[in-house]
């Protein structure tokens, strides 16, 4: 039998975008809890700033994953202040208010598209920039259960999503070759402070979510983390190109009603 140490990430370098809040700011401490150096990158310079030093990371960058200049200034400041880049993870992302799209207006469609899906390609064709020439590296994105099915009122954040996944199997196709695996998490609905305005605006009920979910609660950000490290570190040398579902079984329940009843 062959001798496996524990997950760890000692000696990779790690760029966290959306690293202020959430489930970025969580990746941040535990990949620097495995071990790993980390760059924590936002787009809101106070907040970033005043997350550092709660997760270990070693520097606080601020950029918008929308603009190009952002991402190859991020990448490049990532990489200067760690000695290099091995991976990046890509947790900058935005909600889209709960609007008929009957109802929905350009301006929101198009930024939810933006952020979500174009700064995804953005930040990740950056990083991948500077990984490409070494051969090796890893990237992880995020996506949502809102990828596979319909939740009507959020049709610009879904369609954002699917890109995700689909951009996934690309990058994992053009890039694998080379030595960098792409792979993305699906995370159900985890408590963050994006869930916490949704929940204060009333665009769902959490009980209804919880029984809807089969393990009857949200996610803590913390386990959406773990989920990234593994895609992140060697024990997933052969995994590219996955949609990691991480939703208490969401996406596997299908029938009416509630799992439990
Ligand atoms: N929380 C959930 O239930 C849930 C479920 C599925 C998917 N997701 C996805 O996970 C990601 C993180 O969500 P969260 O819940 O941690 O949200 P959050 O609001 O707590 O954190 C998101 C962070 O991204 C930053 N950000 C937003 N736009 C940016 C930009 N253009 N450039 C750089 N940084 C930017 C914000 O400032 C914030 O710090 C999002 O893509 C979200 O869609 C979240």
């Amino acid at each position: 039998m062959t001798d496996h140490p524990g997950l760890r990430l000692d000696g990779k370098r790690a760029l966290i975008t959306g690293g202020a809040s959430g489930i970025g700011f969580a990746a941040a401490k535990v990949f620097a809890g495995l071990g790993a150096r980390v760059v924590i990158a936002d787009i809101d310079e106070g907040a970033v700033r005043a997350a550092r030093p709660d997760t270990g990371a070693i520097a606080a960058l601020t950029g918008d994953i929308t603009s190009a200049d952002d991402c190859a200034a991020m990448t490049g400041a990532a990489e200067a202040a760690m000695g290099g880049l091995d991976i990046l993870v890509n947790a900058a992302g935005i909600a889209q208010p709960h609007i008929p799209s009957e109802d929905l207006d350009a301006d929101t469609w198009r930024r939810v598209i933006d952020v979500d899906l174009n700064g995804a390609f953005l930040i990740a064709q950056a990083a991948a920039r500077r990984m490409l020439p070494r051969g090796a590296g890893a990237i992880v994105l995020i996506s949502s259960i809102c990828a596979q099915g319909s939740f009507p009122g959020r049709a610009g954040y879904g369609a954002a999503k699917a890109g995700v996944d689909h951009m996934t199997a690309s990058m994992a196709c053009e890039w694998g070759p080379r030595g960098l695996r792409t792979n993305t998490i699906a995370p159900g609905y985890t408590r963050t402070p994006m869930v916490a305005d949704l929940i204060e605006k009333k665009a769902f009920d959490p009980a209804v979510i919880e029984a809807r979910t089969p393990l009857a609660r949200f996610a803590e950000p913390d386990e959406m983390a773990r989920a990234m490290a593994f895609l992140a570190s060697d024990w997933a040398s052969y995994v590219n190109g996955a949609v990691l579902p991480v939703d208490g079984g969401w996406g596997a329940f299908a029938a009416a009603g509630a799992p439990a009843g």
